[in-house]
């Protein structure tokens, strides 16, 4: 390739400061050192996390940064002792690496690789993008929004070469982890009841994971009950507002499945839903997942909840090791075993990145695709 080995400049949009507009620039992006794999993104969804960061979070220390986690591209440049990929290979950039080889990774309990960037943070320091003389910082270490990005090699995911990458990079973040929390976290059993709190990208994969492992009924929770049409889609059973009822949301679903559910799946990033999901559940064995995103604020819940024999847990990206997880998930779409397509209400090119933002502020949008550059 022309571009080997030397420095990219190209389009990026750049989140400057919180709380602001993101601004299309031209970036440069460095050539891959060692293990590392420059990547032309082709697609990315926007995902909440993204506005979290910009408008929720708001960790002055993450800016400037590019953000965008949920890209699938194609490889560039490859740096040394890269032999794993070549210039052309399909692949999935990862907010979670697997190194292969650390404590975690070795065990089959947890998708948690040691060499994580810091969660508290959000972006990584280590970047190879400077704009106007200023280093630029990866968000989630990906940095999806820009037409070149360079990521170390344990985390990137090779993907079969016919997957259409405008659909497949909703694999990147959304659809893994709402379905990996049902499936791989929650382990929903067969003729089980759920429920799942917030019908965004991340909950309907949830309710698509739950009818997966067998789920008999599937209670979508949603303030928006534009929703709920969407939710039907990927076999939810019953919907429920909270507005629409006067007593709390954890009493209603216990009124409506005798005592609680099996299984519920809070995916809005809201500490007094996350404990109205784990109320919903029922006593004895309930499980309750966290998937929904925030450090704003510590949850809290009597004791007697966990006690009475309910169990709490949490999901990042679905507890799929990622760098297998993807091209199996990217697989089962293709063998038509998973919807990707249904996720994507939205098409947009990179430059209308702030109406997509808008959308899902609104909540008119499951899932914006952005064009990043041209395949
Ligand atoms: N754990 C992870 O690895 C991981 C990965 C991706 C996203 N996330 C998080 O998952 C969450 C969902 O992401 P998304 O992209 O689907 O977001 P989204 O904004 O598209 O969807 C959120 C949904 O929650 C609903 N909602 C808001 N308040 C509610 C309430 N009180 N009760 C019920 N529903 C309510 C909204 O109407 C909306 O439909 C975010 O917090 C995101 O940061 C976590
Ligand atoms: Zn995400
Ligand atoms: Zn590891």
């Amino acid at each position: 390739m022309a571009t080997a080995g030397k420095v990219i400049k190209c389009k990026a949009a750049v989140a400057w400061e919180p709380n602001k507009p993101l601004v299309i620039e031209e970036i440069e992006v460095a050539p891959p050192q060692t293990n590392e794999v420059r990547i032309k993104i082709v697609a990315s969804g926007l995902c909440h996390t993204d506005l979290y960061h910009l408008f929720e979070g708001m960790h002055k220390d993450g800016f400037p940064a590019v953000l965008g986690h949920e890209g699938a591209g194609i490889v560039e440049s490859v740096g040394p002792g890269v032999i794993e990929f070549q210039p052309g290979d399909k692949v999935i950039p990862l907010f979670i690496p697997q190194c292969g080889e650390c404590r975690f990774c070795k065990s089959p309990k947890t998708n948690q690789c040691v060499n994580a960037w810091d969660v508290g943070v959000m972006s990584d320091p280590e970047s190879r993008f400077t704009c106007k003389g200023k280093k630029v910082l990866q968000f989630m270490g990906t940095s999806t929004f820009s037409e070149y990005t360079v990521m170390n090699q344990m985390a990137v995911a090779k993907i079969d070469p016919t997957a259409p990458l405008d659909k497949v990079c909703l694999l990147g973040c959304g659809i893994c982890t709402g379905y990996g929390a049902a499936v791989n976290t929650a382990k929903v059993e067969p003729g089980s009841t759920c429920a799942v709190f917030g019908m965004g990208a991340v909950g309907l994969a949830a309710v698509m994971g739950c009818k997966a492992a067998g789920a008999k009924r599937i209670i979508a929770v949603d303030i928006n009950p534009d929703k709920f049409e969407k939710a039907k889609v990927f076999g939810a059973t019953d919907f429920v507002n909270p507005k629409d009822h006067s007593k709390p949301v954890s009493k209603v679903l216990s009124e409506m499945t005798d005592g609680g559910v099996d299984f519920s799946l809070e995916c809005v990033g809201n500490v007094g839903v996350m404990r109205s999901a784990l109320e919903s559940c029922v006593r004895g064995w309930g499980v309750s997942v966290l998937v929904g995103w925030t450090d704003l604020d510590d949850f809290a819940a009597r004791p007697i909840q966990l006690i009475a024999g309910r169990t709490w847990k949490g999901s990042l990206f679905g507890g799929f090791k990622s760098k297998d997880g993807v091209p199996q998930m990217v697989k089962k779409y293709l063998d038509k075993k998973i919807l990707v397509d249904e996720f994507i209400t939205h098409n947009m090119a990179l430059d209308q990145v702030n109406d997509a933002i808008e959308l899902m502020k609104q909540g008119k949008c499951i899932r914006t695709v952005l064009s990043i550059s041209p395949q």
